[in-house]
Parts: structure tokens; sequence; C-alpha cells
């Protein structure tokens, strides 16, 4: 699949087929996974792969009842917890380089971007989950304290595919020269 063909194409989904996925294309999502840029190549993320039935309906009670990604979180076969270690993108002997501090938002949203983009060029529906509880999940999933859980995605077959949201023209996110000036 050529690369702006699998971008443009890619959508949240969120109804899954109960299938599983096959072992050697977890391994590819991960072979992508690994090679995503970070920060100095400090590679913060960490992937908790959950198949277990108990661990997905334990899980799904952090997100909201609103959350139109919730179903999902049970009928994927798969879910996949994104978590960054803390202290280690963004900083140089243990101090903070930027403003921005941890950097680990950053480097697992690249992460998370890659994964969802291998996904779909062989055929999977991720969605990302950041609304939820967060502290709850990592409770659930014995995460440690120097470890944060960012975002989790279910992974599967699609049932169906999803429409596209709308987007922003070009025009209304490019700037010339300085913030808010037109070419
Ligand atoms: C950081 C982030 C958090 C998100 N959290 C949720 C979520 O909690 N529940 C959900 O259903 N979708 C969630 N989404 C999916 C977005 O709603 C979706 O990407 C957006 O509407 C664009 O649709 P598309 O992915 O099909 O292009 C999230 C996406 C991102 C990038």
């Amino acid at each position: 699949m050529d690369l702006m063909e699998t971008i443009r194409g890619r959508r949240s989904i969120r109804r899954y087929k109960p299938d599983p996925v096959p072992e050697e294309v977890f391994r590819t999502l991960m072979e992508a996974v690994r090679w995503a840029p970070s920060w100095a190549n400090t590679q913060c993320w960490e992937v908790i792969a959950i198949k277990d039935p108990k661990v997905k309906s334990e899980l799904a009670t952090a997100l909201p009842k609103g959350n139109p990604a919730l179903s999902s979180m049970t009928d994927a076969p798969l879910i996949l917890v994104l978590c960054g270690k803390k202290g280690t993108s963004g900083f140089y002997k243990g101090q903070a380089v930027t403003v921005k501090g941890d950097w680990l938002m950053f480097d697992t949203g690249i992460a998370m971007q890659t994964l969802c983009l291998a996904a779909y060029s062989l055929g999977l529906g991720t969605v990302v989950v950041g609304m939820f509880d967060h502290k709850k999940a990592e409770e659930i999933l014995k995460v440690p304290q120097n470890v944060e859980v960012v975002a989790m995605t279910p992974l599967g077959y699609p049932a169906t595919e999803g429409s596209a949201p709308k987007r922003r023209d070009i025009s209304e996110f490019v700037f010339s020269d300085h913030y808010g000036e037109k070419g």
C-alpha cells in the first residue's frame, strides 16, 4: 500500500471481529513500533498486550460509559496499552532540557501512530483510546511508579468500516513566516 494511501485511509475502528491476530502479524507491528523515532533514541515506550478476557473486562471499567470505544475494549481479540517510562525522553543527566519537561507523551504518540498505520496496512483496525481513568488502568495492569499508561488501542480485524470525519483545510493551519500570516 502506498504511504499516502495508508495515511489517508486509516480510520478509527470501534467494532471488531473476534478472529485472533496471528502472532507473526503482532511481531510485525511491534517491529514497526521499534523503528519509531524518539528523543535522543530513548525509546521510552512499553507495550502491554492483553488477550485475557478477564483483564480486558477489568480494563474496560476504566473507560467512562460515554466513551465510543468502550465496547471495542472487550470485542477486539487484543488490547495494546502503550506506556512510557518517565524521566528519559527530553532529559539529559536527569534534568529536563526543555520547558516541556517529559516528552514521553510525544514519543509514545509517534509510536502509537506508527503502530496504527502499520496495522491498517496489514488489514487490521485500531482506535487510539485516551479518555479513561489512567490511575485506575495503571492499578489494574500493575504498572510501576516510574512508568505511565498513556493510551491504548484495541487491535483486530474490523467488523465495520469507519467513515472519515471532516478535516480542516490546509490553509487553516499553515502560516507563512510568522504565526497567523498567510503567504
Ligand atoms: C490522543 C487521542 C485520543 C483519542 N481518544 C479516543 C477515545 O478515548 N475514544 C474514542 O472512541 N476515540 C478516541 N480517539 C479517536 C479520535 O476520535 C479519532 O482519531 C478522530 O475522530 C479522527 O477519526 P479517524 O481516526 O477515523 O481519522 C482518540 C484519538 C487520539 C489521537
